[in-house]
């Protein structure tokens, strides 16, 4: 893009850690209110830039990349490059911020196909965004502790299944106040998970949180 004359400067704004992005949400909050910050920045532990794959273009002076001709180019090429543009206009309710032409994220080979479809990743990969309270039931594993094996008891009604997927079918279920030996816990989809051996001899999975 500097090579073609675009207004894109060397500097960019890529990995953070969760104190820099803390503090950073911190400051925005401060000077704007937190709903406000919610609408352009992420609270720590929520940001794609603490991840590594994400990063901010910013102009010649600096600034987030907001130059008309930079952004139109970008959206339509960085797909190309195994990039997408990942907080689109007119979708804040789906992704939880505001437009930014300027954050791409790496996604690899099929940035080409999520492009065409024209979807947020949320849209295209079918997960929960936008909100904190409705992805904290998806997204985030359960803080609470548990033993790496012993015995659980339920405390609702809970499916068991062949794999650890919220998409695997119910084979059976417990209900609260039952309870299973199990011998290891895992963490899957955001989720954690207890597993055993059933008796016909094939493992299961219940997720616990
Ligand atoms: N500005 C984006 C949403 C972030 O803080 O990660
Ligand atoms: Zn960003």
């Amino acid at each position: 893009m500097i090579n073609q004359g675009f207004n894109v400067g060397k500097t960019y704004s890529g990995f953070r850690s969760y104190e820099t992005q803390r503090s950073l949400y911190q400051t925005y909050a401060n000077s704007d209110g937190h709903a406000a910050a919610d609408r352009y920045s992420a609270r720590a532990g929520h940001s794609e830039h603490q991840t590594g794959l994400a990063y901010d273009f910013t102009d010649k002076s600096g600034r987030l990349l907001e130059d008309k001709a930079a952004a139109d180019w970008l959206s339509h090429n960085a797909h190309k490059y195994g990039f997408v543009i990942r907080y689109l206009p007119g979708k804040e309710a789906v992704t939880g911020y505001m437009d930014e032409p300027w954050h791409v994220r790496y996604i690899g080979k099929e940035a080409e196909e999520i492009y065409a479809s024209r979807k947020t990743l949320e849209e295209y990969y079918g997960f929960d965004g936008g909100d904190y309270e409705k992805s904290a039931t998806t997204l985030q594993p359960s803080p609470t502790s548990i033993a790496p094996k012993g015995v659980y008891t339920f405390t609702k009604r809970s499916s068991i299944k062949a794999e650890p997927k919220m998409s695997s079918l119910e084979l059976a279920y417990y209900d609260a106040g039952e309870t299973v030996n199990y011998d290891s816990v895992l963490t899957s989809e955001g989720r954690r998970w207890i597993s055993y051996i059933s008796y016909s001899g094939n493992r299961r999975y219940i997720a616990i949180s």
